[in-house]
C-alpha cells in the first residue's frame, strides 16, 4: 500500500474553528427540545439596564440577556427573565411555530439550560450546530463564544474551558434580517426562516480526536481507495487503522509530523470486487477509522462520477438525470428532521426519480443521508441567488466560506455528483470573477465531484441560446426556462428551438408552472391542475430536443412559502409550482412526469 503523496481532497485548512463531520456518528448528546425565547426587535439584549443613556450598547452589560440575569432583590431593576419565557422547540424555525412570528425578521434570543459532567477529564467538549438562519451569536455562561453568518451550514465551538458540571446557561441571539451583502441577498423566493433551524449537539471528543477525513474512490480509478485523515493534534507516527470488513480491507498507516496522512490502496481482488454506489443499487460500507483514542464509524458508498463529451457517466455508465428540485420544506415549515427526509425523499423515488437538486442552500445532513441509503444523486448548492454582491469582498468571503463547510460535511456522500456555484445570477464581469473564484476552490477542496450552476438564457430570432460564458468553467451546463409559465407559447413549445456552443452534458435546472391543488379546468386556465399538466406534457417534448441534454430537475417536488407569492385563494403565501400540495396531495402534473421518467429508465438502463 502507498502513502498516497498527491491530492485527491485536501484537509480541509482550519477553518476559525474545526468543523465536526459525521457527527450522527460520535459521542454526542443533544441539545434539542424547549429553548426559552425573547424577541427582541431593538437589539435591547445587550444594553445595560443601569446605564443612564438607553442607547448605549454596553456589551458587558452585567444584565445582558446572554448573563441570564436575575434579579439580586426585590428592589432591582431587571426587565427581563428567560425562564419565565416562552419556548420554542428547536430544531425549528420561530415563523412556523408562533403565529405572531410568521413574518418576524429580526433579533430572537433563545437559552438552553444543561448540566454536564466529561466522561474523562482529559477529553473535549464541542457545541454543534447544524444550522442557524441567518446569523448567530453563541455564549456560554455569559463568554462569548463566537458567531457565525450562514443560515444552512453546520458550525460549531470548543466549550470544554467554559462547559460546568451543573447549570450551564446556553444562549444564542439569532438574527434573520435580510441584508444587500448577505449570501442570499435581499430578495429571494423563499421564505426567510429564522432560528435555530437544525440539531444541536454537544460532542464528546478524547484528547487527539479525529478531526476530519475524506474516503472515497480515487478520482480516474475505480479500484483505488484514497483521502486523507487528520487529526485534533499534531501527533507523530501515531498508528491509524482504516477497516471495511466487507472488503476484507485492514490498513495501517502513520500520522506525519502534523498529525494528518494522505492514503491510498487498492482493493484487490481476493477481496472482491468493490459493489459501487448507484440509485439501482446504493451499496454503503461499514468503514472504521481506529486510533489509539478512538474508533469512529462512517457508512460510505463508493463510485465514480465524470463526463465524457456530452454524457455524464455514473460508474463508467452513460445517466440521464430523472430529476426534481425540492426546498427544505414540509406543510409550511423548515424540514429538518430525518422523518421529514423519508417523506421528502420517497416522494421523488415514487416520482421515478433517481436525482435530486437541493435547492437553493445546502440541506440538513438528514437529506443527504437518506439520499445515500435511498439511492438518489445529489445536486447541493450555496445560495448565491439572483443579484447578491458581486462586487463585494465580505459577499464572497461568505459564499466561500459556506461552500468550505457544506463539502467539509458532505465530501463521504456518495450521493453528491454536483456542487453547484449558483442560482440566476444576473451577467456581469463581476460575477464571472466572483464564480470563477468559486470553482477554483471547490476544485481543490474536492476534485472528484461535478461543477455546475443554474443559468439563465437568451433568445435570438426565435431560438433559445445556452452560452453564458461562465459554461466554460462548468462540467455540466444547466440553465432554468419558464415556457409557458413565464412567457412562450405551449402550444407550439415543442417545436421551439435552442441551441448551445458547449460540447458539455446540458442539464434543465427548473422548469414548471403554478397550480393549486384541487382547482380543474380547462388546459388554457392558469392555475388549474390541466394547466400545470399540459406545461409539463408540451415542456417535455420541447426537453426532448434540446442538444447535449442530459437531464432535468422541474420545479419543484412540493408547495412552498414565499413571501412574494399573494393572490389570494391561490397562492396565500405559497409559491404552487409543487407537483404535490404542501399538504401532500399529488396533482396531475406528477404523473405526467412520473411517465417520462418510466419512459427515460428503459431508454437509459
Ligand atoms: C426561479 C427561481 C426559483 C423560483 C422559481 C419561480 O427561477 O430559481 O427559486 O421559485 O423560478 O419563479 O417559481
Amino acid at each position: 500500500m502507498k502513502i498516497f503523496l498527491g491530492f485527491l481532497l485536501l484537509p480541509i485548512m482550519a477553518l476559525s474553528q474545526v468543523l465536526l463531520i459525521n457527527t450522527s456518528n460520535r459521542n454526542s448528546t443533544t441539545l434539542n427540545g424547549n429553548w426559552n425565547y425573547i424577541v427582541d426587535p431593538y437589539e435591547t439584549g445587550y444594553y445595560n439596564f443601569h446605564s443612564e443613556v438607553y442607547d448605549q450598547k454596553n456589551v458587558n452589560s452585567p444584565a445582558a440577556f446572554y448573563n441570564n440575569y436575575h434579579a439580586k432583590n426585590k428592589s432591582e431593576l431587571v426587565e427581563y427573565d428567560f425562564d419565565k419565557s416562552p419556548f420554542l422547540s428547536i430544531p425549528g424555525d420561530w415563523n412556523s411555530q408562533k403565529e405572531n412570528l410568521l413574518y418576524y425578521e429580526g433579533t430572537l434570543w433563545l437559552k438552553k439550560s444543561f448540566d454536564y459532567n466529561l466522561s474523562n477529564s482529559s477529553n473535549r467538549l464541542f457545541l454543534y450546530f447544524g444550522a442557524v438562519n441567518y446569523k448567530a451569536e453563541v455564549y456560554l455562561n455569559g463568554t462569548k463564544l463566537g458567531v457565525h453568518e450562514g443560515g444552512f451550514t453546520p458550525f460549531n465551538f470548543e466549550i470544554t474551558s467554559v462547559v460546568k458540571a451543573k447549570d450551564n446557561y446556553l444562549v444564542v441571539k439569532v438574527d434573520n434580517k435580510r441584508f444587500k451583502e448577505a449570501v442570499p441577498t435581499i430578495n429571494t423566493d423563499w421564505w426567510n426562516y429564522g432560528g435555530i433551524t437544525r440539531d444541536v449537539l454537544l460532542i464528546e471528543e478524547p484528547a487527539v480526536f479525529i478531526q476530519d477525513y475524506t474516503i472515497q474512490l480515487k478520482k480516474g480509478t475505480n479500484s483505488t481507495i484514497a483521502g486523507f485523515i487528520k487529526l485534533s493534534n499534531a501527533v507523530k507516527d501515531e498508528k491509524i487503522t482504516i477497516s471495511i470488513p466487507e472488503l476484507k480491507i485492514e490498513k495501517e498507516i502513520q500520522t506525519s509530523a502534523e498529525g494528518n496522512i494522505q492514503f491510498e490502496f487498492s482493493v484487490s481482488s481476493k477481496s472482491g470486487k468493490i459493489k459501487y454506489w448507484s440509485p439501482t443499487s446504493p451499496k454503503l460500507y461499514e468503514v472504521f477509522i481506529k486510533t489509539s483514542h478512538q474508533t469512529l464509524k462512517d457508512d460510505i458508498g463508493f463510485r465514480t462520477i465524470e463526463t465524457k463529451g456530452v454524457d455524464i457517466l455514473l460508474n463508467g455508465k452513460s445517466i440521464y438525470l430523472r430529476g426534481i428540485s425540492i426546498h427544505e420544506e414540509y406543510d409550511g415549515s423548515r424540514a429538518n428532521g430525518e422523518s421529514d427526509a423519508l417523506v421528502l425523499l420517497t416522494w421523488a423515488k415514487e416520482l421515478g426519480c433517481n436525482f435530486i437538486r437541493l435547492a437553493h442552500y445546502p440541506h440538513n445532513e438528514y437529506m443527504l443521508r437518506m439520499a445515500d441509503k435511498m439511492g438518489l444523486m445529489v445536486w447541493e448548492e450555496i445560495p448565491v441567488y439572483w443579484s447578491i454582491d458581486f462586487n463585494n469582498n465580505t459577499t464572497y468571503n461568505n459564499a466561500k466560506n459556506q461552500l468550505t463547510e457544506v463539502i467539509t460535511r458532505d465530501k463521504n456522500r456518495a450521493s453528491v455528483i454536483i456542487w453547484s456555484m449558483a442560482n440566476e445570477t444576473p451577467l456581469s464581469e463581476a460575477r464571472n470573477s466572483f464564480l470563477k473564484n468559486l470553482i477554483n476552490h471547490t476544485k481543490m477542496l474536492d476534485s472528484t465531484r461535478l461543477i455546475s450552476a443554474a443559468l439563465l438564457t437568451r433568445g435570438e430570432k426565435g431560438v433559445g441560446i445556452i452560452d453564458d460564458k461562465i459554461g466554460e468553467h462548468l462540467d455540466i451546463v444547466a440553465f432554468n426556462q419558464y415556457m409557458g409559465w413565464y412567457g412562450g407559447d405551449l402550444a407550439t413549445a415543442p417545436n421551439a428551438k435552442w441551441e448551445t456552443p458547449f460540447n458539455k452534458p446540458v442539464v434543465v435546472s427548473e422548469f414548471g408552472g403554478d397550480a393549486l391543488q384541487g382547482l380543474h379546468g380547462t388546459k388554457d386556465e392558469r392555475w388549474t391542475e390541466e394547466y400545470q399538466e399540459y406545461l409539463y406534457q408540451q415542456n417535455l417534448l420541447m426537453i426532448e430536443k434540446i442538444p447535449n441534454i442530459r437531464g432535468i430537475s422541474p420545479w419543484i417536488l412540493t408547495d412552498f412559502r414565499s413571501p412574494k407569492r399573494v393572490l389570494p385563494g391561490i397562492q396565500d403565501g405559497y409559491n404552487r409550482k409543487g407537483l404535490i400540495s404542501n399538504k401532500g396531495i399529488k396533482k396531475k402534473a406528477f404523473f405526467t412526469l412520473h411517465a417520462f421518467y418510466k419512459k427515460m429508465a428503459l431508454q437509459y438502463n
